[in-house]
């Protein structure tokens, strides 16, 4: 099994790039992202509690999560390999994930950053935001705010597993293709190793 987190701030694209690498590598892709918003479509208890937090853009509490993707993990045992997206976005997330991982006597084997200007983020978002449906996409004040929560509770995730060996930074400026080769680059030699 081959798991790959593809880390980065909202906006740098870990969504757009996720499909495409699910569609060449066979991954499958556990967006936290994407099960909250299917939680809270389905008015499910978790949902209504996620949104709260979602709407501000602060993290939804870490024991909401990390059972959420306990159980989306054993809902795919036969999984080749995981493309974890959004996920971890704590220490304790990072913790956990390292835990479950062990369990099923496999590990994160490589973590890809992209990195692309707030400036550019910003535009990226409200931009989608036009679109989306989104509620954090709309304000810029929750945009920042998803920033600084960025910066203060997910950037020790990245000091995490660069002790450990495992971060590597890509550009995530440019079209979406060079990003996809840069990436799709640095996979191979890491799955190569
Ligand atoms: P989540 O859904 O994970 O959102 P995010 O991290 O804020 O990321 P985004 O989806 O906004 O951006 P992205 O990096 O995927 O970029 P995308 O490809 O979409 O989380 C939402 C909320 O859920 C959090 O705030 C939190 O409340 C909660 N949550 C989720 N996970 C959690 C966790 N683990 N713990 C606690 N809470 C959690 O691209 C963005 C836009 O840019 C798109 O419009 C795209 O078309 C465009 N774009 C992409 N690439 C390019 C390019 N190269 N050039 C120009 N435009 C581009």
């Amino acid at each position: 099994m081959f798991n790959l987190i593809l880390f980065g701030p909202p906006g740098s694209g870990k969504g757009t790039q996720s499909e495409k690498l699910v569609e060449k590598y066979e991954f499958v892709h556990l967006s936290t992202g994407n099960l909250l918003r299917q939680e809270i479509a389905d008015k499910t208890p978790l949902g209504l509690e996620a949104k709260s937090f979602m709407d501000k853009g602060q993290l939804v509490p870490d024991e909401v999560v990390i059972g959420m993707v306990d159980s989306y993990f054993d809902l795919h045992k036969d999984a080749r390999g995981f493309l974890f997206d959004g996920y971890p976005r704590t220490v304790a997330q990072a913790e956990a994930l390292d835990k479950l991982l062990k369990l099923k006597k496999t590990e994160i084997n490589t973590v890809l950053a992209l990195e692309v200007s707030e400036e550019e983020l910003v535009s990226r978002l409200l931009n989608r935001g036009k679109t989306s449906g989104r509620s954090d996409d709309t304000n810029e004040e929750v945009i920042r705010k998803r920033f600084a929560v960025y910066n203060n509770e997910t950037t020790p995730v990245a000091d995490y597993y660069k002790k450990i060996n495992k971060f590597e930074s890509i550009k995530g400026e440019g079209s979406i293709d060079s990003i996809f080769s840069r990436i799709c680059d640095a996979l191979d030699k890491r799955m190569k190793k």
